[in-house]
Parts: structure tokens; sequence; C-alpha cells
């Protein structure tokens, strides 16, 4: 792990603002990182609080590890476990808030030798949890060319999947790529290259990244399951990064902040109505970084922040 690695926490504030911190409130911060949200939760915490973290990436926890404080703990293990964290920690339906700060940290990205990065050269790896999973490079290397472009349209959008996918192929004909810039190069050959803004295998990167992680189904399966965790008038927090993400949280947060509507004539009990009749969660703000944020870290530019309160 290169210990020079820093991460800047995106949209710390209007976290901890959106949090409404409770003096002695358990909170669980499911995206440990490199620690930068829990810390200013700690600040605010007092000698009761308690704060749980998560991190699927075994160099973030040992990061956490170090963190000598009795109000804190971590775990090595994926936000979908969510509720079994919070089963074995007895806190079901007493946790304050709950923050998700999804996508990669700097201490991923900025380590070539995890394979995120399509700027400098690195086995091609991608997994967040390098302990289970099949890696980028065996994921390629396996799948057929229909899977690769249902991976890079789906998931990275990328309108050349197609051209993308039939250039990798071609290439495992001669040899598996093992290595980060070998796969830029693919792409880089296989595309027009119009948008110099925007690198040509962003798009790819992120889809196979999002795929390998399986990124979009653990934070469905987890916000689902934050609504068991909270208390009256906890928060869920979410950053996302992209428009796939965000659309999973909107979707969650819209669909159980509305009443349900019953058709009417439909053959069910008064108290089973009673209960479609809930509507779980008051949704509170959606902000975006201000223009002094995005100057200072240009990372935080597509951040959207979205918080919803059980009622
Ligand atoms: C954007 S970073 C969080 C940065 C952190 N808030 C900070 O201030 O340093 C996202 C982190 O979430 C972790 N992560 C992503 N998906 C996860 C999942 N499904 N379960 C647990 N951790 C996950 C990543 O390993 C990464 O460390």
């Amino acid at each position: 792990m290169n210990q020079n690695i820093k991460h800047i926490p995106v949209m710390t504030e209007e976290i901890i603002e959106s949090l409404k911190i409770q003096e002695n409130g358990i909170y669980i911060d499911s995206t440990f990182g490199m620690g930068g949200h829990s810390i200013e939760i700690l600040k605010k915490l007092g000698k009761k609080g308690k704060l749980y973290a998560i991190d699927k990436d075994l160099n973030s926890v040992l990061i956490g590890n170090k963190i000598q404080d009795q109000r804190f703990c971590i775990i090595h293990d994926t936000f979908s476990n969510i509720l079994n964290y919070a089963k074995s920690k007895q806190i079901v339906g007493k946790v304050d808030g709950i923050l998700f700060d999804l996508g990669v940290s700097s201490l991923q990205i900025e380590d070539y030798q995890r394979g995120f990065s399509f700027k400098k050269n690195g086995p091609l790896d991608m997994r967040m949890n390098q302990n289970c999973g099949i890696t980028a490079s065996d994921w390629i290397f396996k799948s057929d060319i229909k899977k690769i472009i249902c991976v890079l349209k789906n998931f990275g959008e990328e309108r050349f999947a197609k051209k993308i996918a039939y250039a990798i192929k071609n290439y495992n004909k001669r040899k598996k790529i093992t290595e980060t810039l070998e796969l830029v190069n693919i792409i880089k050959r296989s595309i027009p290259i119009k948008n110099i803004f925007k690198h040509p295998a962003r798009r790819t990167f992120q889809a196979i990244r999002i795929y390998i992680n399986q990124e979009l189904e653990e934070i469905k399966n987890a916000l689902k399951d934050t609504l068991k965790i909270l208390k009256p008038g906890g928060r869920i927090i979410v950053i996302s990064f992209h428009s796939l993400e965000d659309r999973i949280i909107k979707k969650f947060m819209i669909k159980n902040s509305v009443k349900e509507i019953i058709p009417y004539g439909m053959p069910i009990t008064e108290k089973e109505i009673e209960k479609l009749k809930i509507c779980k969660l008051k949704i509170i703000n959606r902000l975006f970084p201000s223009f002094e944020e995005i100057k200072k870290n240009p990372r935080a530019r597509s951040s959207i922040l979205r918080t919803a309160e059980l009622k």
C-alpha cells in the first residue's frame, strides 16, 4: 500500500450537516475508504456515541484499524451485509445515520497495482476485495463478445461497445490482456477519438469495474436493509458519482416516500391496505458540490448527495 496517497473526502460539510449528528448517536460509515468522513463524524460524536465502519478493501480496513478510539470499529466486508453487521452489534432499529460514499477511493485509483486506473500501467485486476471474485483480466478472457458488449453498454453507456468488444476478442486470439495499458491501447485503436477532454478508456474501465465488483447490486441490496437498521428519524446519506448509481438511489428514495396507490376492488384485507399505505421515508435534500470544492478537488465534479429520513 502506498503511504503517500491522500484521499480528499467529498462534500464533507454537507454530509455532516445532513447527518444531523446526535452527540450520543449511532452511525455507520458503509464506505470507510481512507476514513476522511469517519474522522469528521467522530469529531462531532460525544463520549457515548458510536461509529461502525465497513469497507470491502483490506487496505482501507488496515487504515481503519489504526484509529485508536473506543467509539469506533471497522469490519472487512461488503456493505450488502450491513444488516448482518448491525445484527451482530445489536443495533438494528437503533441507528441514527448511515453513509454511503460510493465508487473508488484515491487509495485504489492511484495505486496502479490495483488496475483501476487507465493512466498508468498495472495488472488488470479492478477487484475492491482482492481476496475474492474474478480479476478484470480473467473476466475479459473468459467472456464472449455478447457479454462484453452488454457490460460496456449497461454499465459504461459506451457508444462504441461493439467495436471495443470485437477488438478485445481479436486481441485475445493471440494473447490474454493482463495489463491496464494493454487494454487502453486496444480501445484507443478501435474507436474514433474526438473528445480530447474525456479519456477514450474511461467508460470501458468504469463498466468493467462496476461489473467486477457488482456495484449496482450491492447498493440496491444495502439500501433495502437500511430501512430495518435505522431508527425513526435516522438518516440515509448517499453520494454517487454517475447517473447509473444516482438513478438507483433516487428510485429507492422516491419509491419509499410515496404512498402506494391501491387499485379499487383489489382483493386484500384492511390490514394489508394499511401496510401498503405506509411510506417509510421522507426525502430531505439533493445537493451538489460547490464551485470552490470542485476547483480544489476535481473528483467531486460529478458527485450528487441525496438524503432521506426514516419516518
Ligand atoms: C469513495 S471511497 C470512500 C471514501 C471515504 N468516504 C473517505 O472519506 O475516505 C469508496 C470506498 O467504498 C468501498 N466500497 C465500495 N463498494 C463497497 C461495498 N459494496 N462494500 C464495502 N465497501 C465498498 C471502496 O473499497 C472504497 O474504499
